[in-house]
């Protein structure tokens, strides 16, 4: 940026904000207009709104602070796309979000030309006020925020689609499954489960949180020891198919295998099945981004759409339980980022066979794989800060550290994660009963 700055450093980031704006729209390429304004359930916010949102993140807390002159879009705006940073302006209940007919799409889409211009001046000349690195670390926030986004915007619009009497597809059911490296790798209805088996780890005094120099969230700070008991965690995630089992063995009807509050939800909300599951003449179907699949043609891929209860429910019924967040963590650290994320496209979680580039040699010596997409994992371990957490300055401080009670860890990204965005010691975190995301499970022993 300035001459203080890494010219490196600075291209690097231009290129990877410049990626992740570019990403965003994308994924909206295949949106209807009308399909960019529905809000089908209360976690879920429209895609037209996570436009309006990403981008007022760049303007309230880059643009405003550090670009001498700047002009705002539109004096509402700032408020009007603020989800929750209390200290930062009032903002809408979120509920209200399906009722933004106004502004348009066409000037959402001219709000994200409007900053994006002004970010490229700040890009190509460096911030005008305010030290140089906060304001590249914002910049740096902001993309992150962005991808974050990203895979809310697709996991809302798999909810607003089901919801939707002719639940439309997002993409082609028929296009191919595999990752980069290897396209065609055949349905995924004819793939065996690989075997369910599980790898010891030692324990011991280890540590936890994110070291070194690259990005990471306040709430993945500081690295601090972690004591492990030896443990026991599976080779890969629970399949549709072994879900199915729990289904079949009565597990939504057997209080003894049920949290309290898990066993109220499941009464409460007539759960009997992951929310996506449908059952008619007989066998269950699942609603995916690619559309409606039968049970028989996923049995092999991991399972999603499960709250902490689900998960929790059917690791008591296995005879087993879910590992901590510091066991996985211990486990995921120094394996490759690889796997069925956002970037291979699928959108959708699959067999370990058609994803070679995540699986491959690993498989054949049988060691654990699916650490990273498809589903993401839930922890037995409550989202709480790490001993000596402290959150951003200022409202940015809102951003994670606010929300650390009621609600448990999860880990390892999903299929609809960019690449870039997850890395080890990455904490996603929900309430319990939460399942429109992409929450899946990984047993441990
Ligand atoms: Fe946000």
């Amino acid at each position: 940026m300035s001459a203080t700055a890494s010219p490196l450093l600075q291209s690097a980031l231009a290129a990877r904000f410049r990626a992740v704006r570019r990403q965003t729209i994308e994924i909206t390429k295949p949106l209807t207009p009308e399909d960019m304004m529905v809000q089908s359930c209360p976690e879920a916010s429209p895609a037209k709104w996570h436009l309006a949102h990403t981008t007022w993140f760049f303007e309230s807390f880059v643009l405003r602070e550090f670009l001498a002159g700047y002009r705002i879009f539109h004096e509402d705006f700032s408020w009007l796309f603020n989800s929750y940073y209390e200290s930062f302006s009032a903002f809408p209940e979120k509920r209200l979000r399906s009722s933004f007919s106004r502004p348009g799409l066409e000037e959402i889409l001219r709000y994200r030309e409007h900053v994006d211009a002004a970010m490229e001046q700040l890009l190509d000349r460096g911030p005008d006020r305010g030290p140089e690195a906060e304001a590249l670390r914002r910049i740096e926030l902001g993309a992150n925020h962005e991808e974050q986004h990203q895979e809310l915007l697709l996991t809302d619009i798999l909810n607003a689609f089901f919801t939707n009497p002719l639940k439309p597809s997002y993409r082609d059911q028929r296009s191919e499954i595999g990752d980069r490296d290897g396209r065609e790798r055949g349905s995924q209805g004819a793939i065996e489960t690989r075997p369910l088996e599980f790898k010891q780890f030692e324990g011991g005094l280890g540590e936890a949180g994110h070291a070194g120099v690259g990005f990471c969230f306040d709430n993945e700070l500081p690295r601090h020891r972690v004591w492990l008991e030896p443990y026991a965690l599976a080779n890969r995630l629970v399949t549709c198919g072994e879900f199915a089992e729990f289904i079949a063995a009565g597990g939504y009807r057997r209080p003894e295998f049920w949290l309290s509050a898990g066993w109220d939800a499941v009464k409460q909300n007539g759960w009997r099945a992951p929310l996506y599951w449908t059952e008619a003449g007989g066998g269950w179907s699942i609603f995916t981004l690619r559309g409606t699949q039968p049970l028989k043609e996923l049995a092999a891929a991991p399972v999603s759409q499960v709250s902490y209860f689900e998960a929790d429910a059917y690791a008591r019924w296995a005879g087993l339980r879910l590992p901590t967040e510091f066991e996985w963590e211990a486990a995921a650290g120094g394996q490759p980022i690889e796997g069925n994320l956002l970037d291979s496209g699928n959108l959708t979680p699959v067999s370990t066979a058609l994803v070679p580039s995540q699986d491959g040699a690993k498989h054949r010596e049988g060691r654990p794989t699916q650490w990273y997409g498809d589903s993401w994992v839930w922890t037995s371990s409550a989202y709480l800060g790490y001993p000596g957490f402290r959150p951003l300055d200022g409202s940015l401080g809102e951003y994670n550290g606010k929300f650390m009670s009621g609600q448990m860890v999860l880990r390892g990204g999903s299929c609809v994660t960019p690449r870039q965005h997850i890395r080890a010691t990455y904490r996603n975190f929900f309430a319990p009963e939460t399942r429109w995301q992409f929450p899946g499970i990984r047993l441990a022993k």
